[in-house]
């Protein structure tokens, strides 16, 4: 099983991803790791362990059509069974979801369809939930929508702040999606 993974961030869920291939609890094969902008730190992680990256810098396109192509192609180049976005903060375009039918899968750090969008974690906090989690879905062209592929409920705790909360949801997060991938794997692509 070949990976494509983006992401916009520091990347430390793909950090388990990274980790558990190289203990051998994974066995896929991550094909590139990219991002919409320079210099994020998951990039930065991913050239550290000696994969192969690429950068489809939003802004150096004139036109989001532009980069929904420059984006599909990159993508497409590395010929993914799946490609997941682990922190990747950017809709793609129905073209994309197109191109991989039932293989773009996304993480949220939130019990979807509750709290989509960029601020799970604060949006969970601000309502006073005392339960939230994280979700893995197979992505659509919407925020955060999708069929849901499995789900960790996270206690919130007294005093939790949005990054203390959004640890331990991450803790919870890099579980899940080591053993959605590890089950995707076994299922056969
Ligand atoms: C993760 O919690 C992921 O679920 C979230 O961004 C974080 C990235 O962390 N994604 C979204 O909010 C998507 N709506 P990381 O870069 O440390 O893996």
């Amino acid at each position: 099983m070949r990976i494509v993974v983006l992401v916009s961030g520091s990347g430390s869920n793909l950090q388990a991803v990274i980790d558990a291939v190289a203990s051998g609890e994974l066995t896929l094969d991550i094909a590139a790791v990219g991002a919409d902008r320079h210099g994020t730190g998951g990039v930065e992680r991913s050239a550290a362990a000696g994969l192969e990256t690429f950068v489809v810098n939003f802004k150096d396109y004139a036109t989001r059509a532009e980069w929904d192509r420059a984006l599909l192609q990159t993508v497409s180049s590395y010929q993914p069974d799946y490609v997941i976005s682990s922190g990747f903060m950017r809709i793609v375009a129905p073209g994309f979801i197109d191109a991989f039918p039932g293989r773009y899968i996304n993480t949220h750090p939130a019990l979807l369809p509750s709290f989509p969008g960029a601020h799970g974690v604060r949006d969970a906090l601000a309502y006073g939930v005392k339960v939230t989690g994280c979700t893995v879905h197979y992505a659509d062209a919407g925020v955060d929508t999708g069929p849901i592929i499995a789900q960790r409920a996270v206690p919130v705790e007294d005093g939790d702040s949005e990054e203390s909360l959004h640890e331990r949801i991450k803790v919870a997060e890099r579980e899940l999606l080591v053993q959605v991938l590890g089950a995707l794997g076994n299922a056969g692509t």
